[in-house]
């Protein structure tokens, strides 16, 4: 069992196999947080807390003339609402009697083999092979009765713990919860921590910052309705000095896509807290008695080896433990090409049959027909929610268009964007109650479009039989599922006015019944999911499609900072790249290598390229396939950061046995007469010889590693190497 209870301790101690994690059922039954980082074997880390009278920090009335124990001073795994702990809390909710209090002790707990499960939101999954236990913790605050239960299960060999929390309303009355955080970690000693976050824009997603934690509380959080291009659910805790190798490194990656917020505060104590779990923004949801609510899970891991240490952590379970597609480990995905860049709505059946003769030269397996094949759209103001194919465009029908693409050999993919609504559309003139829009108000416009009240079940209904009449009628092998604005307008008619409170989550929780129901349903599909490019690029999507659209910007100079802040956590497998006409001055094989950090692929009309060029495009797709096992499934690594000024970006590919890898170089700078650069190479075995590129001579991974491999600085800008490193 990787989970230990101490009889006389009263603590509990969640074993991986290089970190642990402790707690203590302590004074007053408050369950405390004692440790977590590398392996503390059987320690017990109550000694580390000490008590002391801390002047306007409030003492439990148990305590009685005790003035040494303060809530305000404790390590805890779940706080308590005013109990004299003045620090950001877990939970804020308004009890059945109106007031605004909890108070939580341990009362029960259990362990158990295996996973726990959520009813209501996704999660990770244990494999048959994996060792896993769960501890389910029950806390109660015996005035207002009401209970949280907090759930860890241990990922033994994988090195993670996931974290989350159910609230149950045991007393008579409902409860509003208007603030409930899934995870909460306590520091003893926080002054030396730095917190790395994944900000952004449109076009511009998950760019990384570090910043040094002060006296305050710092947030990180999206309140669009969903995870949102501008922040990520994902933050590193990391030591001060720690560095891509070395340093203490805490990763918390959230599974949820909608508003979401971490805090995390230095207090007065220099002691450390971070919260993570949905945004309170408008968040007032009602627990009625005998009902749970369930928050999201937190998938959290610790590593003494940097940032490259702990995104192998998160890039390993992701590829094993988030996503049952087949298409995560059995079948490799193909090379697409997609019409947005190539016609944006400009199309018809021969235009696209015609990208795909052309695509077929280039060594493309998947046509993708994006935005543009349904109801009146032919720009961005209408259609959307129409979800019939246009024949004026589609004029063979889509049955017969996909035949002929299958004909030339070639699988078929489409776009939908589900979530939304036009003004001009059949579906808003027959339901515009479906719309979301506050009464009295008009809806705030972007890109034209309404959001659909997703957390109804009549709308939810409407979308699962539409997309999935679609899938149904034809043969097709992909779906692009996105989704263009952030939500505002929060309002469900289907809700009275005291429940208002609740349609973001309940957004969120239609969202997830409706891909649920269509993929389930589509086992062999491959989802790919888009927000505006990465604008909803989190943890919980990954669970459902094994593919992400990394950003609309397909610049591949920018595409290095893209690819290289996405990787911080979510694996190369998750990431949508593709060449297209974006930077022009950029050589086609530079594309080709920075699409190859990715699930690679086109986005240009193919028919514009010559011949020379599909050329080059069928070379460069039968490396990606050459090369997909070292890509797909090896160990990463960011051996420059582009963020820095520097004259070229680096990074790397490790097949697990360290037999094979793939080192990519992009020169983005060539300063006059410079020195000469080397790049050192990372996760090779030192003693093996390994040959470059099919060289005659082979190499030491010591010497590429130590010394580096020498890049010719006489080429033009933005020329790209790809490395092949073979051992012998
Ligand atoms: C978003 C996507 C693009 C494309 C368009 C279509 O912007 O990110 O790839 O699908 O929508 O409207």
């Amino acid at each position: 069992m990787s989970i230990k209870f101490n009889q006389t301790t009263k603590s509990i101690t969640l074993h991986t196999k290089h970190t642990s994690y402790q707690m203590k059922i302590g004074n007053l039954d408050y369950l405390l947080h004692l440790y977590y980082g590398p392996t503390i074997r059987d320690a017990d880390m109550g000694y580390q807390i000490m008590q002391y009278d801390r002047g306007f920090s409030g003492n439990p009335y148990e305590s009685r003339n005790a003035r040494t124990f303060s809530l305000d001073a404790q390590p805890q795994e779940f706080t308590t609402q005013q109990q004299g702990d003045f620090r950001t809390t877990s939970i804020e909710v308004v009890n059945g009697d109106g007031s605004y209090s909890y108070n939580g002790k341990a009362v029960d707990f259990k362990i158990t083999k295996g996973k726990y499960q959520l009813d209501t939101l996704p999660c990770v999954f244990a494999n048959d092979e994996d060792t896993v236990d769960t501890l389910e913790v029950t806390l109660l605050d015996t005035i207002s009765n009401v209970q949280i239960i907090l759930l860890y299960s241990v990922f033994e060999e994988a090195d993670i713990i996931t974290r989350a929390v159910k609230v149950k309303n045991l007393g008579e009355k409902s409860i509003h919860l208007k603030k409930i955080m899934s995870v909460c970690l306590d520091f003893l000693n926080g002054a030396n921590f730095d917190l790395v976050s994944l900000p952004g824009r449109y076009g511009q997603e998950r760019q990384v910052e570090r910043q040094k934690m002060t006296h305050h509380i710092h947030t990180i959080g999206s309140v669009r309705g969903s995870s949102s291009h501008q922040q990520n659910p994902f933050v590193i805790l990391c030591d001060r000095n720690a560095t891509e190798d070395y340093g203490n490194c805490y990763g918390f990656s959230l599974m949820y896509s909608g508003n979401f917020l971490t805090e995390v505060e230095l207090d007065q104590y220099d002691q450390l807290r971070l919260v993570m779990g949905i945004h309170p923004k408008q968040f007032v949801y009602e627990v009625k008695p005998q009902e749970v609510f369930e928050g999201p899970e937190v998938v959290m891991a610790f590593t003494e080896y940097g940032f490259t240490g702990l995104s192998h952590l998160y890039h390993d379970f992701y590829r094993s433990n988030l996503c049952k597609s087949k298409f995560v480990k059995d079948v490799q995905r193909p090379v697409l090409i997609n019409s947005w860049e190539a016609a944006f709505m400009d199309f018809d059946d021969v235009k696209l049959v015609n990208i795909a003769k052309a695509a077929k030269k280039m060594g493309v397996d998947l046509l993708v027909m994006d935005d543009g094949w349904f109801g009146k759209r032919d720009d961005d103001n209408s259609g959307l929610g129409d979800w019939v194919v246009n024949e004026k465009k589609i004029k063979c029908g889509l049955h017969k268009l996909v035949e002929q693409i299958n004909d030339l050999d070639m699988k078929f993919g489409i776009w939908f964007e589900p979530e939304m609504v036009s003004e001009d559309s059949d579906l808003y003139r027959a339901h515009p109650e479906w719309a979301m829009q506050i009464p009295g108000r008009h809806a705030v416009r972007s890109r034209n479009q309404m959001a659909l009240d997703m957390s109804r079940k009549d709308v939810q209904d409407y979308l699962i039989e539409k997309v999935n009449a679609i899938l149904d009628n034809a043969n097709i092998f992909y779906v692009k599922w996105d989704i263009n604005r952030s939500l505002a307008d929060i309002w469900s008619n289907n809700l009275p006015a005291d429940k208002q409170g609740e349609v973001y989550h309940r957004y969120i929780l239609g969202l997830y019944r409706v891909m649920d129901a269509i993929i389930k349903t589509h086992p062999d599909i491959l989802f790919e999911g888009c927000s505006g490019g990465g604008g909803r690029y989190d943890a919980a999507m990954l669970h459902y499609y094994p593919q992400y659209w990394v950003s609309d910007n397909n610049h591949p100079i920018d595409r290095l900072k893209l690819h290289y802040g996405t990787s911080f956590v979510y694996p190369i497998s998750s990431m949508g790249a593709h060449i297209s006409d974006s930077g022009r001055l950029v050589p086609l094989k530079t594309k080709a290598v920075v699409a190859m950090c990715g699930t690679f692929g086109y986005e240009l009309d193919a028919t514009h390229l010559s011949e020379e060029e599909q050329k080059l495009c069928k070379e460069q797709s039968e490396l990606f396939r050459k090369y997909y096992h070292i890509i797909f499934d090896g160990d990463y690594y960011r051996l420059t950061n582009p963020f820095e000024i520097g004259n070229m970006t680096a990074w790397q590919h490790v097949t697990k046995d360290k037999s094979e890898s793939l080192l990519s170089v992009v020169v983005t700078n060539l300063t006059c007469n410079g020195p000469q650069e080397y790049i050192h190479a990372k996760g090779l075995e030192p003693n093996a010889m390994y040959t470059i590129n099919d060289s005659k001579e082979a190499y030491s991974g010591s010497a590429l590693m130590n010394a580096g491999i020498p890049i010719n600085r006489e080429v033009p800008e933005y020329t790209a190497f790809q490395f092949h490193l073979q051992k012998q």
